[in-house]
C-alpha cells in the first residue's frame, strides 16, 4: 500500500464529506504564500478534531502550536457564541497571520492567540485562575509534548480530552535508541501516560494527504 493510494482515497472521503471552505483555503494559500510549512492538520482530520469538541460539548479550548491557525479555526468552529479557544505560538511571524486569519474567519472574538514559549505561556494560564479547559489540542514541538501534556492535566478537570498531534511519525516511535528530541519526546509522552492514574488513554493511526501518523487520545479521570 502507497502514500499514493492513501492520498487518493483520503482526497476522495474529503470530497464526499466536507463542502468546499473558501475561509480555509484562503488561510492555507496565504500560510503557503507566506512561506510557512504546510504541517497543519488535513482537511479530513481538521473536521475529526471539530466532532471530537463538539462531542464533548467543549467550550474552552486550549491549543498549543498554532501555525497559521488552520487547525484552530476548525476547533474555535466547534464553540458555542459564549466559549473561547486559547492558541499558544512561539513564532510571531505565524502568531500574526494567524490572527489576521481569525479575523476573516470571523472568530476573533472567540480566539485569544498568546505569542511565546509554551513552557512559559503555560504556567501564566495557570495563574490565571480561568475556567479549565475542556478539550486540549497538543501540536506544538514534540520535544516537549509531555511536558505539555503534563500543564493539559494542571489545566484540566475531570472528563477533559487532551489530544496529542503527530504520535506515529511513519512508524519511527519504535525506535528506542534514537537521538531525535521529538521521537524522544514523543516516547517519554506515552511512558507518562502508562504511569499517570490521572487519564485513560487510546491512540489511532493515521494515513492520508499528510503521510502515516497518529493522535493520542486522553481523557481526564481524576
Ligand atoms: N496546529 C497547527 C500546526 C502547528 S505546527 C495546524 O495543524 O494547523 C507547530 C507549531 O508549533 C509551529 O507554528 C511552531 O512555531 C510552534 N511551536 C514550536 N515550538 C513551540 C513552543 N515552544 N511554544 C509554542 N509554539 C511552538
Ligand atoms: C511536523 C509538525 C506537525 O505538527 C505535523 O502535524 C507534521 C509535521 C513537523 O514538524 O515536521
Ligand atoms: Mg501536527
Amino acid at each position: 500500500m502507497s502514500e499514493d493510494l492513501w492520498s487518493s482515497v483520503d482526497s476522495y472521503l474529503t470530497s464526499k464529506l466536507l463542502p468546499p471552505d473558501e475561509i480555509l483555503e484562503s488561510v492555507l494559500r496565504d500560510s503557503t504564500d507566506a512561506g510557512l510549512p504546510a504541517i497543519n492538520v488535513t482537511p479530513a482530520q481538521g473536521r475529526f478534531l471539530n466532532l471530537l469538541a463538539r462531542i464533548q460539548g467543549a467550550k474552552h479550548v486550549l491549543e498549543i502550536g498554532t501555525l497559521g491557525g488552520y487547525s484552530t479555526i476548525w476547533l474555535a468552529r466547534a464553540l458555542p457564541p459564549e466559549g473561547s479557544l486559547v492558541t499558544v505560538e512561539l513564532d510571531p511571524h505565524c502568531a500574526s497571520l494567524a490572527r489576521r486569519n481569525f479575523k476573516r474567519a470571523g472568530l476573533s472574538t472567540l480566539i485569544e492567540v498568546r505569542e511565546g514559549s509554551a513552557l512559559q505561556v503555560l504556567p501564566q494560564l495557570k495563574s490565571e485562575h480561568r475556567p479549565p479547559f475542556d478539550f486540549v489540542f497538543l501540536d506544538a514541538d514534540k520535544e516537549h509534548h509531555p511536558d505539555y501534556f503534563e500543564w493539559a492535566l494542571e489545566l484540566s478537570r475531570p472528563g477533559t480530552v487532551i489530544i496529542a498531534d503527530n504520535v506515529v511519525r511513519g512508524g519511527a516511535i519504535l525506535d528506542s535508541d534514537t537521538d531525535d528530541p521529538n521521537l524522544r519526546g514523543i516516547r517519554r509522552l506515552f511512558d507518562l501516560i502508562e504511569a499517570s492514574p490521572r487519564v485513560e488513554a487510546s491512540a489511532l493511526q493515521t494515513v492520508g494527504s499528510k503521510g502515516y501518523d497518529g493522535f493520542a487520545i486522553a481523557v481526564v479521570i481524576t
